[in-house]
């Protein structure tokens, strides 16, 4: 039922996410978002904003650039390191990631000699070599090593170089955080699964500053708070799990990682990834800047280079894991109906108000001034066009919570019918209680 090629069509049909640069044959890997994608991503923001930074002390919000000098990317061990393993097929010059070739993501791979053959064509395959997924640019006109410049794979470096700007101007203390959320780039050999790996996306990253004493406990906290907030957001309990990370699986500068995975429609994958970063990049960065990026302890009069904790996830990767958890289809009316069951906090589009008739002037009028009211504290969608029928399908599609109908009776008594998306049942309210009560439902859900 949750069909990963339905989705991507109500995507499209409905406004949620188009293929960037479609009528020039799209670019892989890319995605444009419509006014509904928008919606829903920055409520999603909103919500990691609330939970991460403003309900707390001592987590700052920052917003460093996008492209940076070939220094900080020399320190963070990416231009060495951020690789991945690229094989091509000699016949038909496809290129695919080795590891993911042999996990079969690829379709069947049949072996030749011992070797893989191309699952596409079955033809040979070039030796492996390292691919640097970084998108590499130039700062200025010239063209030379001093002005090489990249595009950030996560916006963690920004925060790292930040780290002694925001310590003294917030005058914090350890325990304390720098979050960010912004644009990451990579350079993915494959982008695959829609918005799963994609070339542009967005990161909401924490780096949590913890004396190195504190490791464990601080990494155990944020496994816990983080895997927590998913349950929070409405997954199911059996679609989100926990998978702490082998020793041979960590990233170069981690010491510990857990990831949080969702069961997508091809099996669970990573959602969020928490890792303990050790001191490492503010080691690298101390040594590579000449900058000493150290806390200064006040009671012991001793300097620490403090470890760090970063749990870190992806807008579009959410995105995609919000709408597969929360499409459904059943049968209203004997008719088969497919919706997005969004907690209403959620939902890109919070009321769709309608007069019963579109051609009749009385009702259209009296609907457009409850649109009014409701669209004052409420992203509301007004519709006269099409059968009562087919617009509450139409909301229902894109996981509007309440659909407010104005008929005949509305003109007598001032009241309307709210409808509810999930069980569809209607009830009478008068106009003036509607954005009383609308604010207690979704107050109630926040
Ligand atoms: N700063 C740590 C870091 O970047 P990562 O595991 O490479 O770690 C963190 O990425 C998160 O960013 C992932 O868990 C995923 O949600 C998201 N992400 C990474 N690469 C992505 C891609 N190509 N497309 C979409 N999201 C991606």
């Amino acid at each position: 039922m949750k069909n990963l090629e339905t989705i991507i069509q109500i995507c499209k049909q409905r406004g949620f996410i188009f293929q960037s640069a479609e009528i020039y044959g799209g670019l892989k890997g890319f995605y444009d978002y419509g006014y509904l994608g928008v919606l829903l991503k920055n409520n999603l923001k909103n919500l990691w904003l609330k939970s991460i930074v403003f309900s707390r002390d001592n987590i700052f919000l920052i917003e460093s650039s996008i492209v940076g000098p070939r220094k900080v990317y020399e320190a963070s061990g990416h231009i060495e390191g951020f690789q991945d393993p690229l094989v091509e097929c000699k016949n038909c010059h496809q290129r695919f990631r080795s590891d993911h070739l042999m996990k079969g993501e690829y379709g069947e791979v049949k072996l030749k000699d011992n070797k893989p053959l191309c699952p596409l064509c079955g033809g040979e395959l070039t030796e492996e070599r390292q691919f640097n997924l970084m998108f590499k640019t130039y700062v200025g006109p010239v063209e030379e090593l001093a002005t090489e410049a990249y595009l950030r794979p996560e916006t963690a470096q920004g925060m790292f170089c930040n780290f002694k700007n925001v310590l003294n101007s917030m005058r914090t203390k350890l325990p304390f955080g720098i979050a960010q959320i912004g644009k990451a780039f990579r350079n993915e050999i494959t982008p695959r699964n829609f918005i799963f790996r994609i070339r542009e996306f967005e990161q909401m990253e924490l780096e949590f500053f913890i004396d190195p004493k504190e490791a464990e406990k601080w990494y155990k906290y944020w496994v816990e708070e983080r895997y927590g907030w998913y349950l929070k957001l409405g997954f199911k309990k059996e679609n989100i799990r926990k998978r702490e990370y082998l020793r041979e699986e960590l990233a170069h500068y981690s010491a510990a990682t857990t990831d949080i995975e969702y069961k997508f429609p091809w099996g669970f994958d990573e959602l969020e990834g928490i890792a303990n970063r050790t001191n490492y990049d503010l080691s690298r960065h101390s040594h590579f800047s000449g900058e000493e990026l150290v806390y200064f302890d006040e009671k012991t009069k001793k300097k620490i280079l403090p470890y760090v904790i970063e749990p870190s996830v992806g807008v579009e990767r959410l995105l995609l894991a919000v709408l597969v958890e929360f499409y459904d289809e059943d049968i209203i009316e004997g008719e088969r109906r497919r919706i997005f069951r969004f907690p209403p906090f959620l939902a890109p589009i919070k009321v769709a108000v309608f007069p019963l008739l579109g051609n009749k002037k009385k009702l259209v009028d009296k609907a457009k001034e409850v649109y009014q009211i409701v669209k004052k504290d409420f992203i509301s969608f007004y519709d006269e066009s099409g059968s009562i029928g087919r617009r509450y399908r139409r909301q229902d599609e894109i996981g509007t919570p309440f659909c407010l109908t104005i008929d005949f009776q509305t003109l007598e008594d001032e009241t309307v019918t709210i409808r509810d998306r999930d069980s569809t049942k209607q009830e009478r309210i008068k106009i003036e209680e509607i954005s009383e009560y609308l604010k207690s439902v979704f107050s109630n859900n926040d």
